[in-house]
């Protein structure tokens, strides 16, 4: 098997970024996109330097979170910059792709998002967020591998369903010794110990709840009615309480 000499390229790229964290889970649509973007923007409205990295390449959804204006595009210059977003150096296959569908194929999912960790000079931060595709797929599994020091937080819904898969993503992560910053229950319609229970035996920490937000859909694409929503507070209480990321500097 040969290396791909990006491979090299990437851990320069991420050089000066301290520490990555990776939202990823089970099912599709029980809001990781919501969830690592709502951070970003919390962690940099904190003071921090925050990048987020959409690497949901056939669903991409950060940038409908975020309400990208049309316009803004990468800088070109050995590489590609980011673009300041709401105060997130943010990055997504959206700038090229636009509204275009982009039904990529195994090994051709793998190079687009191998080029896109290739090219991004995210210079120094201190958070960077993925928005991962969703599931234990092939192209999870290379995000994986190839973003080696990520940390993650696995994101579930109270549905046995979501949670059967859930279980086997901490359990993956387990075996590959990657670091699990916590569990976080979305959409939370009653009280249950569901989430809770089905973790039991999982050496991973519950760091809290986010209930079903009936006014967040609304707020989708505005930063600032986002950030005041039920959900985005509660998800901040989170960032700053259990996961103890408070003021930078
Ligand atoms: N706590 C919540 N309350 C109400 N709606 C929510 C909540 N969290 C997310 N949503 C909504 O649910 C939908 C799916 O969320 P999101 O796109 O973040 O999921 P996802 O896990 O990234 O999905 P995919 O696997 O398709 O990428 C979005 O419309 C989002 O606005
Ligand atoms: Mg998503």
């Amino acid at each position: 098997m040969t290396v791909d000499p990006r491979l090299s390229v990437v851990a320069k790229r991420l050089a000066d970024v301290k520490r990555i964290i990776a939202v990823t889970g089970g099912k599709g649509g029980i809001g990781k996109s919501f969830t690592a973007t709502v951070l970003a923007l919390t962690l940099a409205r904190l003071g921090y330097r925050v990048g987020l990295l959409d690497l949901d390449l056939s669903a991409p959804s950060a940038h409908v979170i975020l309400g990208l204006d049309e316009g803004v595009f990468p800088e070109e210059e050995k590489g590609i910059t980011p673009p300041q977003v709401h105060g997130v150096a943010f990055m997504s296959i959206t700038y090229f792709s636009g509204d275009a569908p982009t039904p990529l194929r195994g090994t051709d999912t793998s190079n687009a998002m191998l080029e896109l960790l290739a090219i991004t000079r995210w210079g120094a931060l201190d958070f960077l967020m993925v928005d991962m595709p969703p599931g234990i797929g092939d192209a999870a599994m290379d995000v994986i591998r190839w973003l080696n020091r990520a940390e993650f937080i696995v994101i579930t819904t109270a549905s046995k369903v979501a949670l059967e898969t859930v279980k086997k993503v901490i359990r993956m992560l387990g075996e590959l010794q990657k670091p699990v910053l916590g569990v976080v229950e979305n959409m939370k319609l009653r009280e249950s110990s569901t989430v809770l229970d089905a973790l039991k035996g999982y050496n991973v920490p519950f760091l809290g709840a986010i209930g079903f937000d009936t006014d967040l859909e609304d707020a989708i694409g505005d930063v600032d009615a986002l950030l005041e929503t039920d959900a985005a507070k509660q998800l901040a209480g989170i960032v700053t309480g259990k996961l103890g990321f408070t003021k930078a500097h």
